[in-house]
């Protein structure tokens, strides 16, 4: 699947980096630049950062870094072509025909396996959608079915919901007439091998089908329905876990809700697909289900990367209070508020929503809403009554509760609230507070307790890091920044600095052997009369360049103000130090160069046989030292 350079660099025109971004966190401007807590990694105080200036993303927690390609890859774990694609489409660049062919079978056996994923689940959600549309059994059976519970034709356009007829194969059958391939379609868990022959059926049959999308809108899974309940089949029907679905890191609905969420700074959170869709047919859009499990870390950061304000809405059965009690200490260990509403005994928000309609749903969301850990509290100290032991255990669930959240003064006004509910003083609760987390904070291993305090602490971390700059590596690191920023700044009358770069550095070899094929792509180029910058370095097919060439031109911004100083040198007055910064910087390299160069041939007259080979090297060592004096002197007293 090949995309033409013309189209390449056509989407990277198009696309804007805090647009891309901003589809899955929820930036904050902060002057030139937006930050937020970075979606890659767990922090509570956002380190990262986007610039529209460079069109990049950096964060200084983590290390993770890129353009908007990159980070559309890594949040969505698909591959750069597969990214290209994907920004193509929201940027409604079309890819011609001959770079986006039908996928024949060639194609197929090619592709990246992803990618190969991603299309049969995107033809299964068509085929499916078409059956409950287009044929007989789908109009008799699934449409009127969901006529029935009331989902109209905009919602099931919006959910993408289809129907799998009765037969064995028909979607095997039509898949492969289409020519895609058997193996990919299991992997995709569409179809099961049968145990005799080497031959496929559908997995699902006869069910209403639910696609599942990814945070951009791409089918990753199905949840199909059957229509009737039989004691053998599940109501439910799954996709198993694939390459594209991992059910722990997935909350059915965020791509529908995500704006929704964003725009009111709240989620919904409820447990079912005809709850989530309900609500979203009645207006109540910001609305997530979890899918009947309990929550996981990887679940709450997604909502977080939104908003930090969740409700949930559950069943007001016994179930579902416990299932709420045990799950949710995951979103306030997260630092994410909670208010939780209680429907009436039975009800889930489809049903109440079918009974008694949108505003009366609005009237009882508006009524009932409770903050999370009052109502705890409330619920088990009826529940413990006078029993001074279940009382005690009471207040013991309660305050590890609270201890969960991450604010000090948030955790102050629940202890104090608390401590009126209870009857008991303030002291006693934090106390047992922190008898609580010393427990915990022991049963931490060190690895955990150690990346906790980086991210806390990011300047600190970034300071250390920068100071154990090698020399040898702060030389170079240096040299080729300057090549990437500064390339086509004219430094005399008729040459620019690139070319200046290049003369002196020629013959040089870089240590590091990402920087020396970064130098040997812009050599190569710039004898061709083609002067590169970072931007094309970007558009690379090698990540290590994308990443190297990304850490070069963000590592010095953004850091703490101490650092900018030091390695920041030409941020503001280019114009009066480019010449000698750079200078300096070649100097220090060939200085560097020379160092090892003696050092090399030092060792090598050690081992010399004969006294014409020592003749031989003491020579070359002569004339080392005196380019080492001559480079020395340049660089006057600099070097140490
Ligand atoms: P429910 O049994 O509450 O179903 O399970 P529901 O969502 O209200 O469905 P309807 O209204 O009867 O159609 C809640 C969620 O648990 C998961 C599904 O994600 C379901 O939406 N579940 C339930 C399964 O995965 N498998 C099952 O067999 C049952
Ligand atoms: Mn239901």
């Amino acid at each position: 699947m090949y995309i033409s350079r013309d189209i390449v660099d056509k989407i990277y025109q198009s696309l804007d980096i805090v647009e891309v971004v901003s589809d899955y966190v929820n930036l904050q401007k902060s002057g030139k630049d937006y930050k937020a807590c970075c979606p890659f990694h767990n922090e509570r105080t956002p380190s990262f950062f986007v610039s529209p200036a460079k069109g990049i993303f950096k964060c200084f927690g983590c290390g993770k870094g890129g353009d908007a390609v990159t980070f559309v890859m890594e949040i969505e774990g698909i591959s750069y072509g597969e990214a290209l694609r994907q920004l193509a489409q929201k940027y409604k660049i079309e890819i011609p025909e001959s770079d986006n062919k039908k996928p024949s079978d060639d194609d197929i056996q090619k592709q990246n396996e992803i990618d190969a994923l991603y299309i049969a689940m995107q033809f299964a959600k068509n085929f499916y959608y078409e059956q409950l549309l287009y044929t007989d059994e789908g109009k008799a059976i699934g449409l009127s079915y969901l006529k029935e519970r009331g989902f109209n034709e905009q919602t099931i356009k919006t959910f993408e919901l289809g129907y799998a007829n009765s037969d064995w194969d028909t979607f095997y059958r039509t898949a492969i007439k289409k020519g895609y391939n058997p193996e990919i379609l299991e992997k995709a868990g569409l179809v099961q091998k049968k145990e005799t022959k080497n031959d496929y059926y559908d997995r699902f049959r006869e069910r209403i089908m639910f696609p599942i999308h990814n945070i951009s809108g791409k089918v990753i899974a199905f949840g199909a329905r059957a229509l009737k309940t039989h004691k053998d089949t599940p109501k439910y029907l799954n996709s198993p876990e694939t390459a594209l679905y991992h059910k722990s890191k997935v909350l059915y609905g965020l791509f529908q809700a995500k704006k929704s969420i964003l725009q009111k700074d709240e989620c919904l959170l409820v447990e079912g697909y005809a709850d989530a869709i309900s609500l979203h047919q009645a207006g109540i859009s910001n609305v997530v289900a979890s899918l009947g499990t309990s929550l996981t870390h990887e679940q709450v950061r997604l909502i977080r990367r939104f908003t930090h304000n969740v409700c949930i809405l559950y069943d007001g059965d016994e179930a579902g209070l416990n299932a709420a009690l045990r799950g949710v200490d995951i979103l306030l260990e997260e630092g994410l508020s909670l208010k939780v509403v209680w429907l009436p005994q039975n009800e889930d928000p489809d049903s109440f929503l079918q009974k008694y309609g949108t505003n009366a749903m609005l009237t009882y969301i508006q009524e009932n809403t409770q903050d999370f850990i009052k109502f705890k509290t409330k619920y088990l100290l009826k529940n413990a009554e006078d029993d001074p032991f279940k009382r005690g255990e009471a207040i013991r669930q309660v305050v590890s509760s609270i201890v969960k959240i991450p604010d000090i003064i948030q955790r102050n006004v629940f202890f104090k609230e608390c401590s009126l509910l209870f009857g008991i003083e303030e002291d006693v609760l934090i106390r047992e507070g922190n008898k609580i987390l010393n427990k915990e904070l022991k049963q931490k291993p060190d690895q955990e307790a150690l990346s906790e305090l980086l991210q806390n602490n990011p300047d600190d971390f970034l300071d250390q890091k920068a100071n154990a700059f090698s020399s040898v590596y702060h030389q170079e690191y240096e040299a080729m920044r300057l090549l990437l920023c500064y390339a086509d700044y004219p430094i005399s009358q008729d040459t620019i600095f690139g070319q200046y770069l290049l003369k002196e550095l020629q013959g040089l070899q870089f240590e590091n052997p990402i920087f020396q094929e970064i130098f040997e792509i812009f050599a190569r180029n710039l004898n061709e009369g083609r002067l590169l910058s970072h931007h094309d370095f970007m558009k690379m097919e090698s990540r290590e360049i994308r990443q190297a060439v990304i850490d070069l031109i963000t590592e010095k911004y953004k850091l703490s103000p101490n650092w900018e100083e030091k390695a920041g040198i030409i941020v503001e007055k280019k114009d009066e130090k480019l010449n000698r910064v750079a200078y300096e910087a070649i100097m220090r390299m060939k200085w560097k160069a020379v160092q090892r160069m003696i050092k090399e041939n030092q060792k090598k007259l050690e081992k010399a046989n004969n006294e014409e080979e020592q003749d031989h090297f003491l020579q070359i060592h002569i004339q080392l030292k005196s380019i080492e004096q001559e480079i020395a002197k340049a660089l006057g007293n600099v070097l140490r």
